[in-house]
């Protein structure tokens, strides 16, 4: 992949924190590098230089870049009607919802731009539904509206979503946090347990938890806090973002464990790269949604759910979710063998096309150097490299993959 010898740019930008444009709020390190085309995995550059790309825009590009089934339906429908707002009713919409809800626990969608948007939106849906199951029960009248989150976790940079994100790195500068959040160690459902007091609302955590470096936790860790969650009249919000529409290898992360959330968010790849997010419930719990208690513009536009249609029905239709195990197993092999050669390499994890590789020094160099090999993927938590290859990634792009990392790491003894 690309030319050799870009080592050292990458350092140099990161480290003066400067973007290309003075005109742009400061609040990326941008790496230098722009990309002008995609194709599948591939991306090029301004310079023509073609890269793998092993991270698709953090988990969004999942049918690869410009995918030519949704590209036709945003083309098709930009043609036809772009936006109404929700003051209407929205066929595609609905027909989007139908879609989503088929196959999975939820009853009802509620549709928005990003993430965090859907994370707020379950927060809300918490709050409300609570209230008003607990209206009128003496004992709870002070109301719970607390909600028992993990440390290390990401649910957002909202107000209220980076108070919920376990990570002092996301929250620090923005006192005073919004109140109603605990913080406690993933993957220990007695931490949960022990964190849970008569103000205690949800259980809202992810089923791998992505930013903080794919940590998979232990298969019973989830149905223990369903199973807690029951015991105390709590709500489980699983925040699918980054796991959901067959990242893991299962259309949703949670479905490997046998337990159904109450609530459950979803974004990223939902319409391989428009902006579009989502908030799933039950029937009981989203019909404390009434109209005006939230709502939003953008949320679910004729475009952008003309675009999640067609990337569900490539996803699903097409078989490419029917791929990703074998594919994962495949390159979470070869990433093994990669370790078993470097003794650099402390851990490797993943869950279908959701890996991570994990360094005893740190891992921003190394992602530099596999920058100007032309690889791209992303560092977390200072030592981990995460791999999120697009989910239509071919076994000879896993292979090309693999030996830069193996080259790299053989370079950085
Ligand atoms: C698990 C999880 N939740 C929420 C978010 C926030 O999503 P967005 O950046 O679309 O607001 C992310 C983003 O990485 C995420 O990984």
């Amino acid at each position: 992949m690309g030319r050799e010898g870009c080592v050292g740019v990458h350092d140099r930008t990161v480290r003066s924190g400067g973007g290309s444009s003075a005109a742009l709020m400061g609040t990326y390190a941008r790496l230098p590098v722009a990309f002008v085309r995609g194709e599948g995995t591939r991306l090029w550059d301004d310079t023509g230089r073609v890269y793998l790309d092993f991270l698709s825009g953090i988990g969004v590009n999942n049918l690869g870049h410009c995918p030519p089934a949704v590209v036709a339906a945003i083309r098709e429908q930009a043609g036809l009607l772009i936006h109404t707002s929700n003051l209407y009713r929205i066929p595609l919409q609905e027909k989007l919802a139908q879609r989503l809800v088929e196959g999975c626990f939820a009853d009802r969608v509620f549709f928005c731009n990003s993430g965090a948007e859907a994370n707020e939106a379950a927060i809300k849906l918490v709050r409300r539904y609570t209230q008003e199951r607990d209206k009128g029960r003496e004992r709870l009248q002070s109301g719970r509206f607390e909600v028992i989150t993990a440390i290390n976790s990401f649910h957002g940079r909202t107000l209220a979503t980076l108070a919920a994100t376990g990570q002092e790195k996301v929250q620090r500068g923005y006192d005073p946090l919004m109140p109603g959040f605990r913080h406690v160690p993933y993957n220990q459902p007695e931490a949960v347990e022990r964190a849970i007091t008569p103000a205690t609302a949800a259980i809202m955590v992810e089923p791998i938890q992505g930013e903080a470096g794919i940590m998979i936790p232990d298969d019973g860790y989830l149905p223990a806090l369903r199973a807690m969650a029951d015991r105390h009249g709590l709500l489980l919000v699983l925040d699918e973002v980054q796991t959901g529409l067959g990242r893991t290898g299962r259309m949703w992360c949670h479905q490997w464990s046998g337990i159904t959330p109450d609530i459950m968010t979803t974004a990223k790849s939902l319409a391989s790269g428009l902006p579009m997010g989502a908030c799933l419930a039950t029937e009981e719990v989203a019909r404390s949604f009434s109209p005006g208690s939230h709502g939003s513009t953008f949320g679910g536009t004729p475009l952008v759910s003309a675009a999640a249609l067609a990337t569900l029905e490539v996803l699903l239709d097409q078989g490419v979710l029917a791929g990703v195990e074998a594919k994962g197993a495949y390159l979470l092999d070869r990433l093994r063998a990669l370790q078993q050669r470097h003794e650099m390499v402390k851990a490797v994890r993943g869950r279908g096309l959701m890996l991570a590789v994990e360094l005893n020094s740190p891992a921003e160099e190394i992602l530099g150097v596999c920058l100007s090999r032309g690889l791209l993927l992303s560092c977390q938590m200072g030592t981990v490299l995460r791999l999120l290859p697009p989910l239509t990634v071919t076994q000879e792009e896993m292979d090309q993959a693999v030996a830069i990392l193996d080259g790299v790491l053989t370079d950085s003894y």
